[in-house]
């Protein structure tokens, strides 16, 4: 045989040998185990204990993640998709949380081509500038929801707007600490939160009984009487917390709120200048799960009572963004 033939069946035998050696080594083991070979492991997948339960399972225990989560659209992300399986939990131990958003959120939702469409895309690049995602997105309840269109007729607001003068003032600017001002704030904000009183969803003494009172078309109206009004309200008086120490914490309300109060998202509440009694009230509210909204509920949790005075102080003391 000529040399050269050979060396060429010398070669591809080593090739044979290598590559056999390689399917050994190289393959997961998971391969063999359910891959093409599955018939011969039926049994053996049949007996493997299941590792997941389902979100009903962790209702009880976590009832406010729980019924965040059933609130909302992510339906399709279960609990145990981001926190992994939870046999044995809680007996064997906690169930890890997922402690870079960026990365776990990013895994569905950069935008790719040949992703289902149902599956919302962003450009992480310039969606997020940055920051984890849930310095916006409570991961359990991650939709935003879009600020309502607002159309009513500032007159008949002004003229419904006598019976509230007693407690928020003819201009909108509230004589008490603890009462918050109206004047100058989003007019989807102001529709949201009177139709939350009306319908039950948000309960105050003072105000529930009035909200059933009102019609559609009053919210409307009132809605954008105030939102055209002027916020600018003399300095407060009735400011006990430490302004400088509250404006390191607000690092933490800057993605809604803005840096000063001004909120960048119509459907948002502003805080700059608001009422300082009013803003510790209903911080300790959301802290407390009384006024609920997904968002406040996450950023509340951790603060302390001073912090909440500091912060109280910080936003009261800035300048309200008045209407042009
Ligand atoms: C029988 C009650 C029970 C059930 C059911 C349960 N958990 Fe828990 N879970 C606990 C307890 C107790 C802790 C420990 C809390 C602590 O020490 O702060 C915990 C801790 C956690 C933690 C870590 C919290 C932390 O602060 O570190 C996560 C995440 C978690 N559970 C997720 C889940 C998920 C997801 C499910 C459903 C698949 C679930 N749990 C079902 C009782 C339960
Ligand atoms: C396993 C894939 C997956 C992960 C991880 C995931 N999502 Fe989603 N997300 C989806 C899908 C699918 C939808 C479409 C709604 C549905 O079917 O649940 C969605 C919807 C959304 C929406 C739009 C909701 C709406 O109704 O408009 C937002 C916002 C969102 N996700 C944010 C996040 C954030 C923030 C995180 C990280 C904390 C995250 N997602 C993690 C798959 C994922
Ligand atoms: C899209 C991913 C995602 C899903 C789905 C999800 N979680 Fe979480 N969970 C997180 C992240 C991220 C945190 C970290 C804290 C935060 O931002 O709220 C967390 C925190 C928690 C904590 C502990 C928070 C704390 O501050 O001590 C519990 C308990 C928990 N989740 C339970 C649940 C339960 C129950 C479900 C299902 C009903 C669920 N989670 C669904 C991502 C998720
Ligand atoms: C500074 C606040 C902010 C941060 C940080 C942020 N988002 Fe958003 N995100 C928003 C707002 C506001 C909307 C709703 C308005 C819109 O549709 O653009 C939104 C919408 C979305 C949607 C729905 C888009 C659609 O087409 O319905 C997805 C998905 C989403 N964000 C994912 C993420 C992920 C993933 C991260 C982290 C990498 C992130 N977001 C970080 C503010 C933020
Ligand atoms: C008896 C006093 C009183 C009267 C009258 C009153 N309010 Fe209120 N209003 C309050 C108090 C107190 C709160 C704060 C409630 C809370 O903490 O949830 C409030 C809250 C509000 C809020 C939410 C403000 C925010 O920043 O979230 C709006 C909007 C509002 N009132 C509108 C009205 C309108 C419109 C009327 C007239 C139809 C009216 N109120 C009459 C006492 C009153
Ligand atoms: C992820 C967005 C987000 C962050 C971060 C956030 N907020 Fe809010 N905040 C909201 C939304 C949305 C509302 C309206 C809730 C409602 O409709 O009940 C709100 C309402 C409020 C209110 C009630 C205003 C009123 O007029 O009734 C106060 C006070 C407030 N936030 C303070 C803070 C403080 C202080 C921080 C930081 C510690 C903070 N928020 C962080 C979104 C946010």
């Amino acid at each position: 045989m000529p040399k050269h033939i050979v060396r060429l069946l010398g070669l591809i035998a080593v090739v044979l040998v290598v590559s056999l050696l390689a399917i050994q080594f190289m393959t997961a083991e998971s391969f063999y185990r359910f891959g093409p070979y599955r018939a011969d492991n039926v049994t053996e997948i049949a007996s493997l204990e299941t590792v997941y339960q389902t979100p009903a399972y962790c209702k009880d225990c976590h009832s406010e993640r729980h019924a965040q989560w059933s609130a909302n659209s992510h339906k399709s992300v279960t609990c145990e998709t981001c926190h992994g399986p939870a046999k044995g939990h809680p007996e064997k131990g906690k169930l890890p949380i997922p402690s870079d958003t960026a990365k776990l959120c990013t895994l569905c939702h950069e935008a790719m081509p040949g992703r289902p469409s149902t599956q919302p895309q962003i450009q992480v690049a310039q969606h997020a500038n940055g920051q984890s995602c849930n310095t916006c997105h409570n991961p359990h309840a991650p939709k935003i929801v879009a600020a309502a269109k607002v159309s009513g007729d500032p007159a008949a607001g002004k003229q419904r707007a006598a019976a509230c003068a007693s407690c928020h003032g003819d201009k909108g600017i509230s004589p008490n600490d603890t009462w918050p001002n109206l004047a100058g704030q989003p007019a989807a904000y102001l529709a949201k939160i009177l139709s939350a009183y009306k319908s039950g969803a948000q309960k105050d003494v003072a105000m529930t009984p009035l909200a059933k009172e009102l019609s559609n078309a009053d919210i409307q109206n009132l809605a954008v009487y105030y939102a055209g009004l002027s916020c600018d309200a003399p300095a407060q008086s009735k400011v006990s917390g430490d302004a400088a120490a509250g404006k390191a914490v607000a690092k933490n309300c800057a993605a809604c709120h803005g840096e000063t109060g001004v909120s960048s998202n119509p459907a948002w509440p502003h805080i700059a200048g608001q009422q300082p009694g009013y803003l510790v009230n209903v911080l300790k509210a959301f802290r407390a799960g009384l006024r609920k909204d997904p968002m406040m509920a996450g950023v509340t949790r951790g603060l302390s009572d001073t912090d909440i005075a500091n912060l109280a102080a910080y936003y009261a003391g800035q300048k309200c963004r008045s209407p042009k």
